[in-house]
């Protein structure tokens, strides 16, 4: 994530107006600087780092500020406005239930949550089959960890509780999720960390070569871990540093060896579900159903909520009472995620994913052709994509030159968030699902300019 910060001073910048994009003042807007500082000295460091503009409210797959600037939004905060900025039916949920007088219910019944589930249930593949609502991604990911060990446990003892995660993988910064993660630079202030948390290479094709399911095994063997000794497996869907897809040949594989081996097998789709790989569930470009999948991000329509989806057997482990969260199924947040699922439904927004992505695959090609060899390793899947500077000719990343890429796209009216992923090398595209081809394009051609420009 994002180890610095892009500078304060309003640079003077050539004024835009197009069919999508409004730059009409210098870059940070001088007007924003009083705020944009009072966070910088209010908040922890930890809280900056994204592009200096202040944002005020949206329409679509663009996002303005309160002076008049509109950027098409790329980043779709990151990665949740499935549906864009404002949508109507969306705003009208929120208000609906605002009006109703109903912000909070703990875990008492209401109506809101019982339509809620049924509208994510009836998008599962079985045999998942019930659903629980949480708030954040890293607590969906935390209730994974939790049930898969429950389960391990209960099935073959106190040792059966090692949970098996891939390099480079995100969960979320909680600690469950942070032992789960694959970016060593992020566990430092765990200190001892727990051995029951094990990675292998996550087969990207790029820093991983070899992406044979050999590889799974061999790894397990060279730390110590006898397979029956594995409670799960857990897998972000495709990765969010680099937007690759875990192979189909090594998931069926990986499928297998859970079954063989008594393991659960957990997808993390908080970034994937909901259309944004162009399908419900990332999984479904597999050939595989997990036992149990994390979701939060896309499923809401922005507001926060996430969600654990699962088996009849891993999602009735514990008792009443026993798995509870006091935001769970927040009314205003769960009628906000009704009306969203029901917008994607609507205007077909997964197949939309599905039909525009190859635009964005295409233009990414174009950006890292432009870049002349800066660009070590491009992916795409459904509508986002990463692009990752590394050092000529290596895998070592490059962040000067992405984070130089971000700043000229949010001075030129294309909002990115700051890069992430292996040393903070990747440029994110991810726009919201209700992005129209011409705006796609606008963008793209954008990004291309500029990627040929940083050489
Ligand atoms: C794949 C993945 N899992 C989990 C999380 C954590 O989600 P949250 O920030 O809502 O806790 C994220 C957040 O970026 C994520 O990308």
């Amino acid at each position: 994530m994002a180890t610095k910060e892009f500078p304060l001073t309003p640079q003077p910048v050539s004024p835009i107006e197009t069919a999508h994009r409004r730059i009409a003042t210098a870059i940070p807007v001088p007007e924003s600087i009083p705020t944009l500082t009072r966070l910088r000295e209010l908040e922890p460091r930890s809280m900056g780092g994204q592009p200096p503009i202040l944002w005020h409210h949206g329409e679509g797959a663009t996002i303005c500020d309160p002076y008049g600037n509109r950027w098409i939004d790329f980043s779709s905060g990151v990665l949740v406005t499935a549906c864009g900025h404002g949508h109507p039916e969306i705003v009208g949920a929120i208000r609906g239930m605002a009006g109703q007088g109903m912000y909070h219910a703990y875990c008492f019944p209401t109506q809101i949550r019982l339509k809620l589930i049924e509208a994510i249930q009836a998008v599962l593949p079985p045999p998942l089959a019930r659903v629980f609502l949480l708030t954040t991604g890293s607590e969906a990911v935390e209730c994974c960890i939790k049930l898969a060990r429950t389960r391990g446990m209960a099935l073959g003892g106190p040792r059966k509780s090692v949970l098996v995660t891939f390099s480079h993988a995100f969960h979320g910064r909680t600690l469950g999720a942070q032992l789960a993660g694959g970016i060593p630079a992020l566990k430092t202030w765990i200190g001892d960390l727990d051995p029951r948390f094990v990675q292998v290479p996550f087969p990207d094709g790029f820093r991983q070569k070899d992406v044979s399911f050999a590889v799974f095994e061999q790894r397990l063997t060279e730390l110590g871990v006898a397979p029956k000794d594995v409670c799960g497996v857990m897998s972000e869907t495709f990765q969010g540093c680099n937007a690759t897809l875990m192979p189909a040949e090594y998931a069926q594989a990986l499928r297998r060896w859970c079954d063989a081996h008594g393991a659960v097998l957990i997808f993390d789709e908080v970034q994937a579900a909901f259309g944004r790989a162009g399908k419900w569930f990332g999984f479904q470009h597999l050939g595989v159903t997990p036992d149990l999948a994390a979701c939060g991000k896309g499923i809401s329509g922005g507001m926060p909520l996430a969600a654990v989806v699962g088996t009849e057997e891993l999602m009735n482990l514990y008792g009443p009472g026993e798995m509870t969260s006091t935001h769970s199924a927040n009314p205003i947040c769960a009628a906000a995620a009704l009306a969203n699922l029901q917008v994607i439904h609507k205007h077909g927004l997964v197949d939309h994913a599905a039909r525009i992505g190859p635009l964005l695959a295409e233009g990414v090609a174009a950006v890292a052709r432009a870049a002349k060899g800066r660009i070590g390793a491009w992916n795409a899947v459904g509508l986002v994509a990463a692009l990752q500077y590394t050092r000529p000719g290596t895998a070592d990343p490059d962040p000067e030159p992405a984070w130089e890429f971000v700043r000229r796209a949010y001075e030129r009216g294309v909002m990115l968030f700051a890069p992430v992923g292996v040393g903070g090398c990747a440029v994110k595209i991810c726009p919201p699902l209700v992005i129209q081809e011409d705006m796609l394009r606008e963008g793209l051609g954008v990004l291309e300019q500029i990627a040929a420009e940083i050489i």
